[in-house]
């Protein structure tokens, strides 16, 4: 049996790249940091970081998977040595630690779909607070995420065609229709142009540096970039495929996802008079709250539909994160996918144990003494994608420009597009990761560990 596999067509690989894009970054991390960072000035931030320094970096990604055929690591290691090997070690350890966290949240949006569609949650009295009852629970939280990694993995088994491929194709479309639907119901709602103001008039008073690096970390975690899950689907991309192009259409697939996603969250939001700087809770606390005031019918229609959105958005990612370091047993290991996916899986279900006692189940997981009192999600979340994503970014372009070479590069982006070489493109993506990539998100790398650890506000 062929263990590696290949996209079957362009499309194909596309959708499941921009599934991996598309997930909780788009339609829960988004609106909520865009919530908390000053709205419309935050959505235009982070729509120039995404086309002037993300896409060539996704582009590079691409590139380097697609020239050797193998997962991060072993690409890294054939192009630059043993000793770049770890920058692949690197991106599979953040992948796991990633998936570890993403799987709980992801299993939150699953008992809530279950909870609304099937239950008579809506009559609760205080539907709202459910969030906070639900996630305390450890059972409510193992038997979740203990279903959504199963799912994950039971795909990923299945193999890059069969599984990720159909998947995708089935997921993706469906994805959009939910999310249209929505908007247009939200947009009728007394009081959602207020919303739609807070969401795209700028207000430029608001810009300060940590929007700057917060818009690129999110970016570098919503388009998958800086841990090689792009370099491992990269790897399943025939030759014959325009790097970018299909880079230039992943990244509008994930930008319009989380530009819907605003364009629904904050009209609800501004219509039921909440505000849109609540965090992490945003959709899980406010959007409920806002359901139940449809009434037990439409509530449980337009509810369930979000929240079975928010599923789908997430299996996607949740199944490109397995498969980076299955990728990794697969070829380097040599062993069996079926036996990696679920070795994996359960390792990665039980390095979740920690994120899922933290929200208020067990106390030193909930408020960690040596990371500011935060919780243990906050702190993998933190450390391992906030951090470690523009960081590996910083690591992937200095690769490129100072071992791989740039002319390498364009070599390989030139397959299946023959005219570009000598092109503006070309000249831009090169002078993009040789010199302000490497700078730029360094410094960003810097700031962000400041931040997170010692606090810029005291420091500035
Ligand atoms: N991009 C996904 C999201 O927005 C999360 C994700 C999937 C991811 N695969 C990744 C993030 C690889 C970083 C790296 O939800």
């Amino acid at each position: 049996m062929d263990q590696r596999g290949s996209f079957t067509s362009r499309i194909g690989f596309i959708l499941a790249a921009a599934g991996s894009a598309v997930g909780l970054g788009n339609i829960w991390k988004f609106p909520y940091e865009t919530g908390q960072n000053g709205g419309a000035a935050f959505l235009l931030i982070y729509l120039a970081l995404t086309f002037l320094f993300c896409y060539p970096v996704m582009v590079g990604e691409i590139s380097i998977g697609r020239r050797v055929g193998l997962d991060a690591y072993g690409s890294y290691n054939k192009l630059g040595g043993k000793k770049w090997g770890f920058l692949g070690l690197y991106g599979i350890l953040c992948g796991i630690m990633i998936l570890s966290f993403y799987n709980v949240v992801a299993g939150w949006a699953f008992g809530y779909f279950l909870e609304i569609s099937f239950s008579d949650l809506l009559t609760e009295e205080n539907y709202g607070a459910f969030f906070g009852r639900y996630v305390v629970d450890f059972w409510d939280n193992l038997i979740f995420s203990l279903c959504f990694m199963f799912i994950t993995a039971f795909i990923v088994v299945k193999g890059v065609q069969g599984g990720i491929e159909r998947a995708s194709k089935i997921m993706m479309p469906t994805l959009f229709v939910i999310l249209i639907a929505l908007i247009v119901y939200s947009l009728t709602l007394p009081n959602a142009m207020d919303g739609v103001r807070f969401y795209l008039l700028p207000d430029f008073s608001e810009i300060t540096l940590e929007t700057l690096y917060s818009g690129m970390g999110q970016a570098f975690f919503s388009l998958s970039l800086g841990m090689g899950a792009l370099i491992t689907y990269g790897s399943y991309v025939n030759k014959q495929q325009n790097i970018l192009k299909s880079a230039l259409t992943i990244t509008f697939l994930d930008i319009s996802v989380a530009f819907l996603a605003g364009l629904l969250i904050f009209p609800l939001v501004f219509s039921q008079g909440q505000s849109p700087e609540q965090g992490p809770a945003l959709v899980f606390v406010v959007l409920p709250g806002i359901f139940q005031a449809m009434g037990p019918v439409l509530g449980k229609v337009v509810g369930g539909g979000f929240f079975l959105l928010l599923c789908f958005a997430a299996l996607t990612s949740t199944i490109s994160l397995l498969e980076v370091p299955v990728a990794y047993m697969v070829d380097q290991k040599k062993v069996p996918r079926k036996i990696s996916v679920w070795i994996l899986a359960a390792l990665v279900f039980i390095l979740g144990i920690p994120s899922m006692l933290s929200q208020g189940a067990v106390d030193i997981f909930s408020s960690l003494s040596f990371y500011n009192d935060k919780s243990a999600l906050d702190f993998v979340s933190e450390v391992f994608s906030d951090i470690s994503l523009p960081l590996g970014g910083c690591l992937m372009t200095i690769f490129i420009s100072r071992r791989w070479n740039s002319k390498n590069m364009s070599e390989e982006i030139a397959n299946g597009n023959p005219r570009y070489k000598g092109s503006f493109i070309e000249s831009y993506i090169n002078f993009t990761i040789t010199y302000v990539c490497p700078v730029l998100l360094g410094l960003f790398s810097i700031l962000i560990i400041i931040d997170k650890f010692f606090g810029l506000d005291k420091i500035l």
